[in-house]
């Protein structure tokens, strides 16, 4: 199995070096939690490494995603998008079911590139859009087989009910269909830890089975921790940070050293939480290598 980077910071070694290439990953959580943020990023990788990106939205439109992409430190896909690397689908208000049947089996037969990655975000809407669970399965299941043959895929699922409880029907389904489900925790109403990253499967695949605390930061995105999240950090220079990454200048590409040099400098210790300098750049230096 190839593995592909997923584009969120500190992610990668929790699954073995990544998503394997041409499966379908389902990322689950509630209102808040960094979805539509991951999806970005992922696509957001794909395009910076040579895989073209397709963007289906089933409820946001294109320019809320773009000024969320771009607020996120991303200007980049405007070019990407005038050059037809990425495309969006917009898919918000349509008949889904005729839209899968129809508009995006035309999408997908049409497309003659192999290797591109899919983000779907939300998933949730289509599975609304029918009542009976046998049709919903169907329906999740044509949408999935469809969205693979053009690459990697991507969905986003929103948790309702319970936070934590991944048993109800509009998360159960696509699930058992996913090959890799990763699971965003959010408690919006406690203070550190409050976001929690567990990976509930991956098939084909050795995963991390913690749970893994992970902050979503200006200009970066989702940063994951890998471990040891009962300590505090200990209070750092921000100067410490901008020596680790001059010292790192060569191995990365040359947009993204000032790039991130830009973002370094309004870093606060409240967006890093528990998060050392040296981790932060350990997970970035993993992502560019
Ligand atoms: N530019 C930014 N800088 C720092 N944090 C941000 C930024 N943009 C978004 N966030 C954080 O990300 C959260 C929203 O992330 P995102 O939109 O990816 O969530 P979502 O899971 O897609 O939510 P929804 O289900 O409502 O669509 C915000 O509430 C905020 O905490
Ligand atoms: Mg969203």
């Amino acid at each position: 199995m190839k593995k592909i980077k997923t584009g969120v910071f500190g992610l990668n070694p929790l699954l073995d070096g990544g998503i394997n290439e041409n499966s379908t990953t389902a990322v689950i959580g509630g209102s808040g939690a960094g979805k539509t943020t991951f999806a970005i990023q992922f696509i957001r990788k794909g395009l910076e490494s040579g895989q073209e990106g397709i963007f289906v939205s089933l409820d946001e439109n294109k320019e809320q995603i773009i000024r969320e992409a771009v607020e996120m430190g991303w200007e980049e896909i405007m070019e990407y998008l005038k050059d037809d690397l990425l495309v969006f689908i917009d898919a918000s208000g349509k008949d889904f079911s005729n839209f899968i049947r129809k508009e995006l089996h035309t999408f997908v037969s049409d497309w003659k590139k192999a290797g591109a990655r899919i983000a779907i975000d939300p998933l949730t809407p289509v599975i609304w859009s029918v009542q009976d669970n046998y049709e919903q399965r169907e329906l999740i299941t044509m949408l999935l087989k469809q969205t693979r043959k053009v690459g990697t895929v991507l969905c986003t699922l929103e948790e309702h009910g319970t936070e934590g409880n991944l048993s109800g029907h509009e998360t159960i389904i696509p699930m058992y269909l996913a090959d890799c489900v990763i699971h965003l925790r959010y408690k919006a109403m406690e203070g550190s830890n409050s976001r929690m990253l567990k990976i509930v499967k991956c098939r084909n695949s050795w995963h991390s089975e913690e749970f893994h605390p992970y902050r979503i930061i200006s200009g970066l995105g989702l940063v994951v921790k890998q471990g040891d999240f009962g300590k505090t950090r200990k209070k750092e220079s921000a100067q410490e940070l901008m020596k680790e990454l001059e010292k790192n200048a060569g191995n990365l590409p040359k947009n993204a050293f000032q790039k991130l040099k830009e973002t370094f400098k309004e870093l606060s210790d409240a967006e890093l939480g528990n998060i050392t300098y040296a981790e932060l750049m350990r997970y970035i230096m993993e992502e560019y290598s």
